[in-house]
């Protein structure tokens, strides 16, 4: 491994990650089971931080209260023997047949009223582990057919189980917050609350949406051909980045899971400069876990799964330490400068200036030569090649 990760670093995994065994529907598992216990001592072993899981993944669908009772006591007793963490905590509404048609948004009220109460359950479990993050990704809450969902009515039960868990969390007093986790497609045809920008808009009409954020994925976003490092950007400033899913995606395509920066590396890169270095100018900063929810290529065995754990925490701080470099170097700075990347964090208007005064201004409107200023070059490109030049370690 290029350089050792230590929990320091706040790298976490999905346990539903390295347990992946391969199969998909196109074909049945290439790999077997692995055990939990085994998950927590390895990525322990190898500098991660914590652990993350959907309850089904620890424990089974039909597990009956005993026997939940001894996987729970056997897993705490694997973290605290590594000392592994369980930073985040989410909840399996999409494998069962019974989510076939959603769980929050089910057309059937009995279906509703059985996912909102697995959730209220996992919720008591993430605080008794000292979970800090509830994610709820919504994998079934969508459609394939338009006609088939009343879209008022479904966001509607959408909000009324968010803000239901939500008001449990704030009820019990627990230290949770909410991340909703947006994509675009996949396993529906469409899901609902698609991406950053809806995911932020639909947080906004929430009554405890102050508890509730995002948390978003690599690859979601590019499945939908936008910007991730964009996307986490507008989270970050609305306050509501609360998690963060790392991935590879090489275009729009399904989601492929692969290992952080095995995608589209350029927008690694830059992910990880402004998670490590912030925004050029003041800005907010992200501070929670480096979560990786990606997919161990089911063409490997179990040494590629290992391998693929450590290639994550490696892609990040070999792209971690060139992102540093790259906002250390001097000749960086003054493309920035000559760039305005810093004079963008220049208000527009002088403090107190009042739109009267601006139009008052006639160096600013009436008399400003415009044709001169459009000369201006911003030198964007010079900027963007220092910064290959740092990805590729050519400077
Ligand atoms: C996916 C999603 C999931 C969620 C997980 C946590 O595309 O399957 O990314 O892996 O992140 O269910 O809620
Ligand atoms: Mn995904
Ligand atoms: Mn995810």
């Amino acid at each position: 491994m290029a350089v050792q990760p230590t929990p320091e670093d706040r790298f976490t995994f999905g346990l539903w990650t390295v347990g992946w065994t391969g199969g998909d529907p196109f074909g049945v598992p290439t790999r077997a089971a692995l055990d939990p216990l085994e998950a927590v001592r390895k990525l322990a072993e190898i500098g991660a931080y914590g652990i993350t899981f959907h309850d089904n993944d620890l424990i089974p669908f039909e597990t009956t209260a005993a026997e939940r009772e001894l996987i729970l006591k056997n897993f705490k007793a694997a973290l605290t023997e590594t000392g592994l963490k369980v930073p985040m905590v989410t909840t399996n509404l999409f494998s069962h047949p019974v989510f076939k048609d959603g769980g929050f948004t089910s057309n059937d009220r009995s279906v509703r009223r059985y996912a909102l109460a697995k959730v209220l359950t996992n919720i008591d479990l993430a605080a008794e582990l000292g979970a800090e993050t509830f994610v709820m990704w919504g994998g079934r809450e969508g459609s394939e057919y338009d006609g088939s969902k009343d879209l008022s009515a479904a966001l509607d039960r959408m909000k009324e189980g968010v803000d239901t868990a939500a008001g449990y969390i704030k009820e019990k007093g627990y230290g949770l917050r909410i991340a909703l986790e947006p994509k675009p497609n996949e396993p529906r045809g469409d899901i609902f609350l698609p991406t950053v920008g809806h995911g932020l808009a639909f947080i906004a009409q929430l009554e405890h949406g102050d508890i509730v954020g995002l948390n978003p994925e690599t690859g979601h976003e590019q499945m939908a051909g936008l910007n991730f490092t964009h996307g986490i950007a507008q989270a970050l400033w609305a306050g509501k980045l609360f998690h963060i899913d790392l991935n590879g995606q090489r275009g729009i395509k399904y989601d492929q899971d692969l290992v952080f920066g095995h995608g589209d590396l350029t927008s690694a890169f830059f992910t990880v400069d402004l998670l490590e270095n912030g925004f050029p100018n003041e800005g907010p900063r992200y501070e929670g876990p480096r979560h990786f929810d990606y997919k161990p290529s089911r063409t490997d065995g179990y040494d590629g799964v290992w391998d693929s754990a450590k290639a994550n925490m490696s892609m990040y701080l070999m792209l971690k330490e060139r992102a540093l470099a790259f906002r250390a170097d001097p000749e960086v700075q003054e493309a920035l400068r000559t760039s305005g990347v810093f004079e963008l964090g220049e208000p527009t208007l002088s403090a107190g200036e009042t739109p009267a005064e601006l139009l008052a201004d006639r160096s600013a409107f009436t008399e400003f030569d415009a044709g001169k200023a459009a000369e201006r070059s911003f030198a964007f490109i010079r900027l963007n090649q220092l910064a290959m030049e740092h990805l590729m370690g050519a400077r």
